[in-house]
């Protein structure tokens, strides 16, 4: 694969500001017409991409997949899934994203395999105690008959964490531990043979060119050796999923020895074209102090701050969180990553337009335990759109004005809602079956983009066919095309704030200012001379004399109403 690094490639710390744009393949743009999205609909969309103005695209796992979950059941990790493509296709898609000037992110997925990865199938073949059986994790059940589970331990996807297997001659054997679905079995990270095996994965990426790596569920592939129960879950009757300190599944001391070894590896290739090789981690943990060990030196690069995402909207709770994020990244000297959406949340335009838009975590101290819990409590709350879609566009030019890193999560940039309505009958993602039919799951966020057009499939594919999860009919008005070049639109809105946060050097890495405000209001400068408020209240706020507007999210001619963020320049 031949490289085309843009000059820009030579700055070894363009990770600790970049604008990452989220690509979920499935879902974002269908290049042969068979209602999936796939890499030659990516590359088509890279001028897209660049004219959006992000640094780097992040392609949620492009993997041979059974799609048990959505791509994160993965069963070979060196190749990609023919419905997106080839090998090639994928090298064509780094390669025009570099000449665009554009990083290629990665999703890795150290935690489980799928049931259908050739190392699985060859450790169900096998005998108990086989090299095989310990690429996994297999144990005896409990009980005279081994028919009760080595532990309590319960799956995020609902049910048990253990499945049972029946061994060669028949009888009912071993069972294996897996965190997510049963069709997701995890890797024994205690054998020296997985842990080569990754590094082997890590390099066949970063050798094709890759710049980022997203490790899925960072937190999760170390487990106690001793196999303690949990406290049960008094909702579902298996061990608590939640993350306590010392929870025997979560943020294990291994999992340190393990991020350490990656960025030795990234790091090798530091001297190389393209310059740093970095990962972000997916790990929801809190409080902030536990999260951030995660970025300490020689750690790794990044983790994502859902606390961000899971912050309800208003002026206390925003302040106090954005206040330790940026405080607990200094002390590690790592730049903050800050996250409205992701394919595993309701998305923020219909979140933002709820009765309740996040957890008071920051005030009471509840953290949900995981996105799922998310989903299940915010779905039954009504949504006003348009009040959403107000406050998801303040939230968008709070998000670029913060120092750090930005997400964007595909469609986020259109202003999409959750599809709260798909049909029973289109749901995919594997917790509405686990959970008995009564958690819908994580589809109305993954619901392919509208591209063009008047109605589905809207351009998301070259023909008429309807993409893999329908859209709903009244997408017309938000279809990529239908916003382009219309001022005010929440499309033009990104643009206009990618272009500036590009454009001036006080954007990005850096530090930030409080401005004295009421409780209800945010007002911070940066240097040299930007200046970012929301307002929160009901107060109309005036823009300060002597400030140049640059941006705002909502009409601001007669001053900053409540649900708006403006860009100043002081
Ligand atoms: C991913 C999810 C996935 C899970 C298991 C995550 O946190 O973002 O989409 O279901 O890991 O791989």
């Amino acid at each position: 694969m031949t490289h085309v690094p843009s000059p820009n490639f030579a700055d070894l710390d363009w990770w600790r500001r970049s604008v990452v744009y989220q690509v979920y393949p499935r879902s974002f743009h269908d290049g042969n017409g068979d209602g999936t999205g796939d890499l030659l609909g990516m590359s088509h969309a890279l001028g897209y991409l660049a004219s959006l103005g992000v640094d780097a695209v992040w392609v949620s796992p492009w993997y041979p997949s059974p799609m048990a979950d959505g791509g994160y059941d993965v069963s070979d990790y060196c190749d990609i899934d023919p419905r997106y493509g080839t090998l090639d296709d994928a090298a064509l898609f780094v390669n025009e994203a570099h000449g665009l000037g554009l990083r290629v992110f990665i999703d890795l997925v150290p935690n489980h395999a799928s049931s259908a990865h050739p190392l699985f199938q060859a450790a169900l073949a096998a005998a108990p105690g086989s090299p095989e059986r310990e690429m996994f994790i297999f144990r005896d059940g409990k009980g005279d008959d081994g028919d009760v589970p080595p532990t309590n331990w319960g799956a995020l996807f609902g049910g048990s964490a253990w499945e049972r297997v029946v061994e060669a001659d028949g009888t009912p054997g071993q069972w294996y531990c897996h965190m997510f679905a049963p069709e997701q079995p995890d890797w024994n990270w205690e054998n020296p043979a997985v842990v080569e095996l990754f590094d082997g994965i890590v390099r066949f990426w970063l050798d094709r060119g890759i710049d980022g790596i997203r490790i899925d569920v960072a937190d999760s592939m170390a487990k106690n050796q001793n196999f303690p129960d949990t406290p049960t879950d008094p909702k579902t009757g298996y061990g608590t999923t939640a993350k306590f300190q010392g929870h025997p599944y979560w943020d294990q001391p291994g999992v340190e020895q393990i991020h350490r070894r990656w960025r030795a590896i990234a790091d090798s290739y530091a001297g190389s074209r393209l310059g740093s090789r970095i990962f972000v981690s997916e790990a929801h943990m809190s409080p902030a102090e536990r999260l951030v060990r995660y970025v300490a030196p020689g750690r790794l690069h990044t983790t994502f701050n859902f606390d961000h995402l899971w912050c309800e909207w208003s002026g206390p709770s925003q302040r106090a969180m954005i206040d330790t994020i940026l405080r607990v990244h200094a002390d590690v000297d790592a730049p903050a990553t800050w996250v409205i959406g992701n394919h595993d949340t309701t998305r923020v335009v219909t979140r933002y337009g709820k009765p309740e838009t996040g957890w008071r975590f920051v005030a009471d101290g509840v953290h949900p335990d995981d996105a799922l819990k998310f989903a299940e409590y915010f779905a039954p709350l009504p949504t006003d759109v348009a009040l959403g879609r107000r406050r998801a566009r303040a939230a968008a030019l709070l998000e670029f004005a913060l120092p750090g890193v930005a997400y964007i999560y595909q469609g986020e940039e259109l202003g999409l809602p959750e599809v709260e309505d798909l049909p029973v009958e289109s749901l995919q993602d594997p917790t509405w079956e686990r959970s008995g039919h009564t958690i819908r799951g994580r589809d109305g966020c993954r619901v392919p983009l509208p591209w063009s057009g008047e109605r589905p499939p809207y351009g998301f594919g070259p023909g008429n066919e309807q993409p893999w999860l329908p859209q709903p009919a009244d997408w017309a008005d938000l279809t990529i095309a239908a916003q382009t070049g219309v001022p005010g639109s929440h499309l033009e809105l990104y643009r206009a704030a990618l272009a500036e946060r590009h454009r001036n050097p006080a954007l990005g890495d850096g530090t930030l200012t409080w401005d004295d405000s009421a409780p209800e209001v945010l007002s911070f400068t940066r240097e040299p001379g930007f200046r970012c408020i929301v307002n929160y209240g009901d107060e109309v706020v005036p823009i300060p004399g002597n400030n140049r507007l640059i941006l705002a999210s909502s009409d601001v001619s007669a001053g900053i109403p409540r649900d708006t963020a403006v860009w100043l320049s002081v």
